[in-house]
């Protein structure tokens, strides 16, 4: 028995070395002639056949948040990684409610009863952006229902709280009751298509601060890239507290110096998982290794920081609160998460190569949070990964640099808009 069972292993062991042996010297050569590998284990894989995760843009009908299926379930390798938006909006809401009661006493700055607030929209038609928005909405009692659902339309300027989109909410604190209003709210796309774009939004507040900036008591935005542009544009010298997503290095550290507070979508969790049930398929595991069961290098998740949905085909990370009460437990924001941190074994998990895009280079939480997490786990998990980055406008920027999809083993995609994920596979299926 026990002979029986060290042959087997030697044998398996003898495999994976040349397995590693041909793997590492066709990337080598490929490197030098510059030409494809062929030569590769997965060489004779067809694209169509490899691993593909969605991440941080769910495939879905940007007009009605209706998951794209089609996308979801491309091969039996196909996944989506990104985190739970609505638990994360209500987060967001209810913390800003939070810190309204809590500062009542010096939040209305002209005094007149009415808390108004100003909220920058990244993308009308990204599922987590609408979530953020109607969280906010809910929490400050301002949302109204449109077609058995919040509105998360912008209203532009509603200073004279007349606008449709929204309406005043009111908090009663302390036996007092206070209107909450929506000065304004636009979606933040500049001149060229990006969306979430932090310079137009800086651009806003100046704006918005130079009619009506007396009214402004709270800052809010759906992600801190937009955040702390208006945060250093107006709010941090007006001290008037900003509120963002994404819980960025910058913007923790900003709470020490009067930004209100963010949310951590446990970005370290998700770029985890982006790689881990790539390298999960290829080698040919069950999905769950390294995730809910450990590994052989003992990296677990537990279930307070994600779950997966079966039916989505997606993993969700949960959301965690960051304020001033526990922001310096958040500074280090490109750090790897500690149950997920175990190098894994070259020779059991032999190096592959996968493609990778982020959608737009200049996007603040991919740029300075998702893609130094991603470089960090792909040595882990013994994965070399092409980055590319696009130009945030149009999809073509990006699959124009996706023209040998046969020199990779697996892909990793963000899209520029959640409707376009044929544009990809389209590609793979060649
Ligand atoms: C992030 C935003 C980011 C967007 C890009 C969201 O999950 O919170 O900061 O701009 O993804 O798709
Ligand atoms: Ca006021």
């Amino acid at each position: 028995m026990k002979k029986a069972l060290a042959l087997l292993l030697s044998a398996a062991l003898a495999l994976s070395l040349v397995a590693c042996g041909s793997n590492s010297s066709s990337t080598a050569s490929s490197a030098a002639s510059g030409t494809s590998s062929a030569a590769t284990t997965t060489g004779d894989v067809a694209n169509k056949d490899k691993p593909l995760v969605w991440f941080n843009r769910q495939p879905s009908n940007s007009s009605t948040g209706e998951l794209d299926m089609n996308a979801l379930n491309f091969n039996e390798n196909t996944y989506y990684v990104g985190f739970d938006a609505n638990q994360g909006a209500e987060l967001q809401g209810t913390m800003i409610r939070d810190y309204i009661e809590a500062n009542i006493d010096t939040i209305d700055r002209n005094g007149d009863g009415i808390i108004g607030y100003v909220l920058a929209i990244g993308d009308i038609g990204h599922n987590d952006s609408i979530a953020r928005t109607r969280g906010v909405r809910r929490a400050l009692g301002t949302a109204v229902e449109k077609d058995g659902v919040i509105d998360s339309t912008p209203v532009g300027t509603n200073a004279d709280g007349s606008a449709t989109a929204v309406q005043d909410g009111s908090l009663e604190i302390n036996g007092k009751t206070y209107v909450i209003r929506e000065l304004a709210s636009q979606e933040m796309k500049n001149s060229a298509g990006a969306t979430w774009d932090a310079a137009t939004a800086g651009n806003a507040i100046g704006t918005w601060a130079s009619s009506f900036g007396e009214e402004i008591d709270i800052v809010a935005s759906n992600n801190d890239g937009m955040g702390m542009s208006m945060f250093n544009a107006w709010s941090k010298a007006n001290e008037v507290p900003t509120f963002g997503y994404d819980a960025n290095a910058d913007a923790v550290a900003a709470i020490a110096e009067g930004y209100g507070g963010t949310i951590s979508q446990h970005a370290d969790v998700q770029a985890y998982l982006t790689l881990r049930v790539l390298r999960n398929a290829l080698d040919g595991v069950d999905i769950d290794t390294g995730i809910g069961t450990a590994d052989d290098a003992g990296n677990v998740l537990s279930d307070d920081v994600y779950y997966y949905n079966a039916d989505e085909r997606s993993y969700y990370a949960l959301n965690v609160a960051v304020t001033s009460e526990n922001y310096e437990d958040f500074m280090d924001s490109t750090k790897v998460y500690e149950p997920v941190s175990a190098q894994l074994d070259e020779t059991a998990h032999p190096t592959k190569t996968v493609w990778l895009d982020i959608y737009n280079a200049a996007d603040n939480f991919l740029s300075a949070t998702y893609q130094p997490l991603l470089q960090n786990y792909d040595d882990l998990l013994n994965l070399k990964v092409e980055y590319i980055g696009g130009d945030g406008q149009t999809e073509a920027n990006i699959t124009n640099r996706l023209s040998n999809p046969s020199q990779y083993d697996a892909f990793a995609i963000n899209m520029v808009k959640t409707d376009n994920a044929a544009s990809y596979t389209a590609l793979l299926s060649q």
